[in-house]
């Protein structure tokens, strides 16, 4: 791995609190813990983990930048599909992981403009130190809206209206499998004096042997299988009333997750906005994450009794709610405005960039219209019904291999969203 930039001796003092938190955890644990439990306490660990503790993390001064914070167009955008859900359906908004709070900020207003405010919009948000942020920066931009927000400890029991989450499914604790001609194995963590290393032990019966079996790859493959992320879906699924949830990621349909070319899996860290492999590099400082697999999550939200509404690429998705109309009511002369929001837009919008590799999932109960993300004629990507292996699609420019073009399936009848590609 290439040098990466130094972090403060503040930080790195942080780092190490919290790599020896993590070894004694090894310790307790026998001398080895799954590698879902080191990601789990690498962004998570209460005031030390990378999302728990207080340093920036998105923007430019930040690791990593997410399309909320890239750009305004993005909340505003999507507030056109959350207006039609809460027109459609009434209730509330509740975002999962809501980050530095630029969505919730983008969204509020926007659906202020559009005359559809919610009465409440809930954020569950599970870093203290981020909830901190998303109060003040909604409380200072748009004081009026903040009575509007409430911050969830827990999910509701019961819930009607939208649910949203961008970028939170890549943010949650994988488990590293790796196929052997023996056994599967799951990969975890030991300690090695000061450092960590790999360690694979066989995987006892269980859900995760189950999901690996199922999937049938052959020796020496690696790669994530997130249970975890199936079971916030499912657990969201049990609780919609009425409504939809809608799930932003970069990710795949599991045929392209687990294609033979990606025999490594899609682990993947970042700091200081660069990108690199290692989940050992200065734990605490660094997001980890591993795309998602989209196939599983409309797996577990059918099963939970939703319908499979859309599934799209994130230009698709932009393009069919309006974002060149957005774009367009900003004057071609007003040079200052609209260069960079151009410019932002071509960023979300473009198969090298976010367009591609970024899908967007809507599952839902009690929606009887074509949802505007998904409906517009733009980009849809063939959708099987639910409960099967339910979405599937092939290539991105960004992808590290070529990967097939998607095979034109018909949609069969009843299938549960509009093939518009
Ligand atoms: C990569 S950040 C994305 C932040 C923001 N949504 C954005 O797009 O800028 C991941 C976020 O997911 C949150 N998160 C992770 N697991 C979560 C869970 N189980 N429930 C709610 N939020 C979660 C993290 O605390 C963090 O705010």
């Amino acid at each position: 791995m290439a040098p990466l930039p130094e972090p403060s001796p503040d930080a790195l003092h942080h780092s190490r609190e919290l790599a020896r938190l993590i070894h004694r955890e090894i310790a307790a644990a026998g001398g080895w813990i799954a590698f879902s439990r080191y990601m789990e306490l690498a962004l998570y660990a209460p005031g030390l983990g990378y999302y728990s503790a207080g340093a920036a993390k998105f923007g430019a001064a930040g690791d990593f930048v997410t399309a909320p914070e890239l750009s305004p167009l993005f909340g505003r955008t999507l507030a056109r599909q959350v207006a039609q859900v809460l027109e459609l359906t009434g209730g509330e908004v509740l975002e999962l992981g809501a980050g530095s709070g630029r969505l919730a900020l983008d969204l509020l207003r926007e659906l202020e403009r559009l005359g559809t405010l919610p009465v409440r919009y809930h954020i569950l948000e599970v870093s203290a130190d981020l909830r901190e942020r998303q109060r003040a920066l909604i409380g200072e931009a748009a004081p009026h809206l903040l009575e509007r927000v409430a911050w969830l400890d827990t999910l509701p029991a019961s819930f009607t209206g939208i649910t949203l989450g961008n970028e939170v499914l890549d943010a949650m604790p994988a488990a590293l499998v790796r196929w052997r001609e023996d056994a599967v194995y799951e990969r975890g963590v030991a300690s090695a004096g000061d450092e960590f290393q790999w360690s694979e032990r066989p995987l006892a019966p269980g859900p995760l042997l189950d999901a690996a079996r199922a999937l049938k790859l052959p020796a020496g493959y690696l790669s994530e299988i997130n249970l975890a992320a199936a079971a916030l879906v499912a657990s969201l699924a049990r609780r919609l009333q009425s409504g939809a949830l809608l799930l932003i990621d970069y990710g795949f349909g599991e045929s392209e997750y687990y294609h033979p070319q990606r025999s490594q899996g899609t682990l993947m860290c970042h700091y200081r906005h660069h990108a690199h492999a290692d989940p050992f590099f200065l734990p605490g400082l660094q997001d980890i994450t591993a795309h998602a697999d989209f196939s599983r999550i409309a797996r577990a939200g059918t099963a939970g009794g939703l319908e499979l509404l859309g599934y799209a690429t994130q230009a698709a998705f932009l393009i069919n709610c309006g974002i060149t109309q957005l774009l367009s009511e900003t004057p071609v002369e007003d040079v200052s405005t609209y260069l960079p929001l151009t410019n932002q837009a071509q960023r979300l919008l473009s198969p090298a960039e976010m367009g591609e590799l970024f899908k967007v999932i809507a599952l839902g109960k009690g929606i009887d219209e074509p949802l505007v993300g998904f409906a517009g004629g733009i980009g849809g990507i063939a959708c099987r019904p639910p409960g099967s292996e339910s979405v599937s699609r092939a290539g991105t420019a960004k992808d590290k291999v070529q990967l097939p073009e998607p095979s034109a399936s018909p949609l069969p009848p009843g299938g549960a969203c509009d093939k518009t590609r």
